[in-house]
């Protein structure tokens, strides 16, 4: 899988700012006068945003293998319709949300083979990978907790903190095992501060944003 210079992914657990720090990088990208286009996954596209409201609504019950393969329904959509036209284009592509996800939550989280996502990834996401991925670290159960304020409850809040531990301990391995594409950004810290330090490691990284 090769990385794409202009594709860049946020990931992090339940209420690590993501949305928010996406569209505050989006705006200083556009304001360098970057072509830039903000998404998300699961979702960014019609077909997307229905496989999302299927994937979040508490109500439903999901086998994990019917879960995993919705997402990778989503981000086939998404892939196609979406990120390789973009990457195409010029565009900067930031997307809330990537494979990283996928490995955190349905590999190390639910347990699926990690192997199975790595093929599913071949088939649905091949030659793309982000060059840049920012991972918001922070403390499970304050996470939930800032989620729980904004009255934000789907179906992956309802899981227990252990779960969740989980999902954040998959992140960080990620980022042992890929340092130069994963970047670890203390979360905790108020929205300016974490805009900064994501500000300071675009312009390294990308260089010509300054
Ligand atoms: P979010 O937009 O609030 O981050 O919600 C998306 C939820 O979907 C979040 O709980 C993480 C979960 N998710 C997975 O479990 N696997 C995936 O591959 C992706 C993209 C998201």
């Amino acid at each position: 899988m090769s990385r794409a210079k202009g594709f860049i992914s946020f990931e992090g657990v339940e209420g690590a700012g993501k949305s928010t720090q996406v569209k505050l990088l989006a705006d200083f990208l556009r304001s360098a006068g970057h072509d830039v286009i903000e998404t998300v996954e699961p979702g960014g596209t019609k077909i997307g945003g229905e496989i999302r409201k299927l994937l979040l609504e508490p109500r439903n019950q999901m086998d994990p293998l019917a879960e995993l393969l919705l997402y990778y329904a989503s981000r086939a959509q998404h892939v196609r319709e979406v990120i390789y036209p973009a990457i195409l284009g010029k565009k900067i592509v930031i997307t809330d949300r990537f494979i990283d996800s996928t490995v955190a939550y349905q590999g190390h989280a639910r347990g699926l083979d990690l192997q199975i996502i790595e093929t599913l990834n071949e088939i649905v996401a091949p030659d793309i990978k982000p060059f840049l991925t920012i991972l918001l670290d922070m403390d499970v159960e304050e996470g939930l907790r800032r989620n729980r304020q904004a009255r934000k409850e789907d179906r992956f809040e309802m899981e227990a903190v252990e779960f969740h531990n989980r999902v954040r301990s998959g992140f960080l391995q990620i980022a042992r095992e890929e340092p130069e594409r994963v970047k670890v950004v203390d979360a905790s810290r108020n929205t300016d501060e974490v805009t900064r330090v994501i500000i300071d490691i675009i312009k390294e990284t990308l260089g010509e944003t300054q």
